[in-house]
């Protein structure tokens, strides 16, 4: 009897921390590979800011019911994730192999030779053994010095089929690329990207990027969601709308009970795109993976459509002579 009441408390306990998980917070969505990924992790480029911010934002991320972490080796921000992760494995919060871990090639290490100690560094900060994802940062390739070289993407792609032969990352992907930059990498990949990571915002649609992605069976992640949103940005004379106290958006919020940049990462959602907005605030952090417990309408949808205007967040105007600049 009292084994059965035991055997019971177990079920039941389990049935109650699995109901969690998934009113929590992230839903996930199969990739190519076959690997699953959670449709909403945190961003944690910080834009020059201090970075050692970002381990207490993980922190708070985690214990949120994050399960997906955005790096990169440019953002300075790999050694903070690494020392966050090890603090919340430590504390028994999760264990490594239910989190998702991306980082990024920086333009610098685009030769096919140097993708496998770019990542051995990237893993050393981030004190892991492997990633889960790894992504070329950008088609563009830079010497040290910052002037720009010819180096192909497609060989960089050699480097990182062979990063994940070797199993320090589980899955490789692309960001910044356009379709004819994609359509010229799968003709020779061996490996296809599982995701292409570009801006998608109200602002940024993207519609024909990620009708071409879906057609090739690559995810998009959606980067600057929030697009002029956040003060920081909205404060540049040119950000269009909207920005956080945008009437339409607000109408929405107070249907759903939800506030506008709620309303915003649903949206991305719904357009079966996954995504991962940046805070460093712990109230922030928490309210925008509160997002799965609504859904908007069709019409809703198009309406925040209506706010495209082609209008990019992350320009990077000075890379305009680098033959493989994207935009
Ligand atoms: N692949 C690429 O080339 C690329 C380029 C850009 C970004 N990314 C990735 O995408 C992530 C997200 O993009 P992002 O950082 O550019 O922009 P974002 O996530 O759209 O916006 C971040 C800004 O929004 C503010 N914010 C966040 N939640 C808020 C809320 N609930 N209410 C009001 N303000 C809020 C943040 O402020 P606080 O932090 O002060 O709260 C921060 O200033 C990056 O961190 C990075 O991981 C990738
Ligand atoms: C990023 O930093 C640059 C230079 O300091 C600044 O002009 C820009 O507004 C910042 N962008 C964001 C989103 O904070
Ligand atoms: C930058 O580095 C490249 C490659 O090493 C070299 O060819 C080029 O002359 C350098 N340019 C400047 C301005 O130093």
């Amino acid at each position: 009897m009292e084994k059965f009441i035991l055997f019971s408390l177990v079920v039941l306990f389990a049935a109650a921390s699995e109901a969690n998980v998934k009113s929590g917070k992230s839903t996930t969505v199969a990739l190519n590979d076959g690997t699953e990924i959670p449709v909403l992790g945190l961003g944690t480029w910080l834009n020059g800011s201090d970075p050692t911010s970002t381990q207490k934002a993980v922190e708070v991320a985690i214990e949120a019911g994050y399960r997906h972490i955005d790096t990169a080796a440019i953002y300075g921000t790999e050694t903070h994730v690494g020392k966050a992760l090890q603090a919340k494995i430590k504390d028994g919060t999760i264990k490594r192999e239910d989190m998702y871990i991306t980082t990024k090639l920086w333009n610098t290490r685009h030769a096919e030779d140097q993708v496998v100690p770019a990542l051995r560094e990237s893993l050393k900060e981030l004190q892991l053994e492997q990633v889960d994802l790894y992504l070329i940062h950008w088609p563009v390739s830079f010497n040290e010095n910052g002037t720009f070289n010819d180096l192909d993407y497609v060989d960089t792609w050699r480097g990182m089929e062979e990063a994940k032969k070797l199993g320090l990352t589980k899955s490789i992907g692309i960001s910044n690329f356009n379709e004819k930059q994609i359509e010229r990498l799968l003709k020779s990949a061996k490996v296809k990207p599982v995701v292409n990571q570009v801006e998608v915002n109200p602002n940024l649609t993207q519609k024909k990027l990620i009708q071409f992605c879906k057609e090739k069976d690559i995810h998009i992640v959606a980067y600057t969601p929030l697009g002029s949103m956040p003060e920081s940005r909205a404060k540049n004379p040119n950000a269009p709308a909207p920005k956080l106290d945008d009437p339409i958006l607000s109408a929405m919020g107070e249907k759903y009970k939800k506030n506008t940049v709620q309303i915003v990462l649903r949206y991305l959602l719904d357009l079966n795109l996954i995504t991962i907005p940046k805070s460093s605030t712990p109230s922030r952090i928490v309210e925008n993976i509160d997002v799965f417990d609504f859904k908007l309408t069709n019409e809703e949808i198009e309406k925040i459509g209506k706010f495209n205007l082609d209008h990019r967040s992350v320009p990077v105007n000075d890379w305009k002579d680098s033959k493989y600049y994207p935009f």
